[in-house]
């Protein structure tokens, strides 16, 4: 092993990025990591490279020893080099780096530390396995696609604490060892040693406190904050994650809404974009019938529905149940398809959807010329756009109102899996999918239930704190199903970035609407006494949303999984690869806890 050296009185004068023509012939400290070592007869040159950057540091022959010692470095040593910037003679700049018209003459060299040879090469990750980047995840944020994403989430998280602090939201930290709030997923358990056989959750999300500090008038609060769920992991979600977490008093939607077009403009900015608001606003029931889903990507043209353009003699011809919806796709500008193209459409209809799909408009136009015109007409498709059709398998049993209503959604919603389904597969000949094309939308009138099939009830769509529309209240028990809320979500090309609700401030409300959610006057009291109480000592109107600081980042990065925008993420298997976590505890620690284990069934 080479000889170290220690940091000592050394002080770094300049960082790798910093150094132009203008400083030639000033004596510099450098330090950094061996990027590159190039042996060129006679001379030596190292790629050194910092956060900032990289500088070009030469060797000459004028003295042996530092040839020898530059010669022994090796990618990923760390060293510092006291030298003179030299400007470069005309054909050896580098117009690709901002240092390329300079290099440095080193006089002395130290070496702080070597490195193993690496586990993957830096420059190039394409090839290398998700899990050993994870593993050595302090190599791979070495990388420069690395290094700028976490500068992006840092300049983004600062960008929005700076603006929503400028509009008097103030910064308030709440516990992480907490109790169970209600968003829908499993909690982290903590155990207490002090308290044998209790345990604290970790938060889901800040929702019962954010609301409590409503009730304390702190009037505009926000947080950075994480939040943990144990819930199955896919690209767009960590059990560890970071919210954008907010909350106001007296506000309407409209005011939440503005305060998020701010902050996002902000973040936007701080990452380089322009943002235009106000986004469009589209409810819940028009996302679905036009998008047939609740977060449509705006990129591509919605849908149509054009039963009408059919009689009822050609819907029985078809084989079309004429109660439900006929769903028309574009697609646009992806060209002829071939017989093949066309074939493999099928399968990316939902199959249990009860849908059926005519994806040959011209065979139909053969026998149905003036329904496919009336289509045409109400479509207005271009040349080379694709459009394919959605519709009902006929129904043996006539459904009630709202199982009907259910079942016409899924004809919406089998059209827009299948309406992504093909833009995906055919993404690089539309080309609709531009990564700098940010389409924005607030969807609003959530439905305030959503049916559980397994347990046989109703559940709070967005949570049970949310308040439903006064309108509506008179239907909680006769028609919950029709119940709208004061819910709404921010969606970005097809991403829901955030959601939140006007919240109920009575007491009273709250108390039917957990009835309605099936807990009983116990269970309420046993699960939110503190928060039933604390409702009725003049809570205020209030309400708030909170987005996922992961997802924007991501979306800002270019990137396609929040695993290269969180420094330490987990894998699918919520596994920390690095540390590896989780792992068993000794016997002391969970004797302590008053815990048994048992072996997994
Ligand atoms: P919700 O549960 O919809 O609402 O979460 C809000 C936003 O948080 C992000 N998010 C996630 N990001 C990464 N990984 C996850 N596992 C994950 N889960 C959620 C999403 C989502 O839109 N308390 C309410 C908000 C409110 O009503 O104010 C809440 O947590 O971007």
């Amino acid at each position: 092993m080479a000889k170290l050296d220690f940091l000592g009185d050394l002080k770094r004068t300049h960082k790798c990025g910093d150094l132009r023509a203008s400083d030639a012939n000033q004596n510099v400290v450098l330090m950094g990591w061996v990027n590159r070592r190039r042996d060129l007869g006679g001379l030596i040159f190292i790629d050194l490279r910092d956060r900032t950057g990289i500088t070009q540091i030469v060797f000459d022959n004028s003295s042996a020893d530092l040839q020898t010692k530059a010669g022994d470095l090796r990618s990923e040593y760390c060293i510092a080099v006291i030298g003179k910037v030299k400007q470069r003679e005309p054909n050896t700049i580098n117009k690709n780096l901002p240092t390329g018209e300079i290099e440095v003459v080193a006089q002395e060299l130290r070496l702080f530390n070597d490195s193993k040879a690496l586990p993957f090469s830096l420059s190039d990750t394409g090839s290398v396995n998700e899990e050993v980047r994870l593993k050595y995840r302090y190599l791979d944020l070495r990388r420069p696609e690395m290094q700028a994403n976490v500068e992006m989430r840092h300049k983004v998280t600062l960008a929005i604490r700076n603006y929503l602090s400028s509009i008097g939201f103030m910064e308030i930290e709440t516990p992480i060892m907490t109790r169970s709030t209600p968003e829908g997923a499993r909690d982290y358990l903590v155990p207490s040693r002090v308290h044998p056989g209790e345990f604290y959750a970790l938060p889901q999300s800040p929702q019962i406190f954010k609301q409590i500090l409503m009730i304390s008038n702190c009037e505009r609060y926000f947080q950075i904050a994480r939040c943990f769920r144990d819930e199955d992991l896919r690209a767009d979600r960590q059990p560890e994650f970071t919210q954008i977490d907010l909350e106001m008093t007296f506000p309407r939607q409209e005011d939440v809404f503005a305060v998020v077009e701010g902050f996002l403009a902000a973040a936007w900015a701080a990452a380089g974009h322009k943002l235009q608001g106000p986004f469009p606003k589209m409810s819940y029931d028009q996302a679905i019938q036009q998008y047939g889903i609740d977060k449509p990507d705006l990129r591509l043209p919605a849908m149509t529905e054009v039963k009408e353009a059919f009689t009822p003699e050609n819907l029985h011809t078809l084989a079309i149940d004429p109660e439900l919806p006929v769903v028309c796709v574009r697609i646009p500008k992806i060209g002829e398809l071939s017989r093949k193209e066309r074939d493999d459409l099928k399968p990316l209809l939902n199959a249990k959807s009860g849908a059926k799909m005519f994806e040959d408009f011209k065979r139909l136009e053969k026998s149905f010329p003036e329904a496919v015109a009336k289509i045409r007409e109400k479509v207005k498709p271009e040349d080379g756009d694709l459009l394919v059709g959605v519709a009902g398998l006929p129904r043996t049993e006539k459904p009630s109102e709202s199982k009907a209503r259910q079942q016409a959604y899924a004809i919406f919603g089998a059209a827009g899996q299948l309406r992504l389904a093909i833009a995906q597969k055919y993404a690089d000949r539309h080309g609709c999918f531009k990564k700098d094309d940010f389409r924005f939308l607030w969807v609003t009138d959530f439905p305030f239930f959503e049916w559980d099939e397994n347990e046989k009830r109703w559940n709070a769509a967005h949570h049970p704190f949310t308040s439903c529309h006064e309108r509506d209240m008179d239907k909680l028990e006769t028609d919950p199903a029709a119940v709208r809320a004061l819910a709404y979500d921010v969606v970005l090309n097809g991403v829901e970035l955030g959601s939140g609700s006007i919240r109920i401030h009575r007491q009273d409300v709250q108390s039917i609407i957990f009835k309605s959610l099936g807990m009983s006057p116990e269970e309420q009291q046993q699960r939110f006494g503190f928060f039933l109480e604390a409702l009725q000592y003049g809570t205020p109107p209030h309400g708030g949303i909170a987005l996922g600081l992961d997802r924007i980042v991501m979306i800002l990065a270019g990137a396609t999984s929040l695993r290269e925008v969180i420094p330490f993420p987990k894998t699918a298997a919520a596994t920390d690869m690095m540390m590896d976590a989780p792992t068993p505890v000794s016997d002391r620690q969970l004797k302590e806890l008053n815990i048994a284990t048992r072996k997994r069934e």
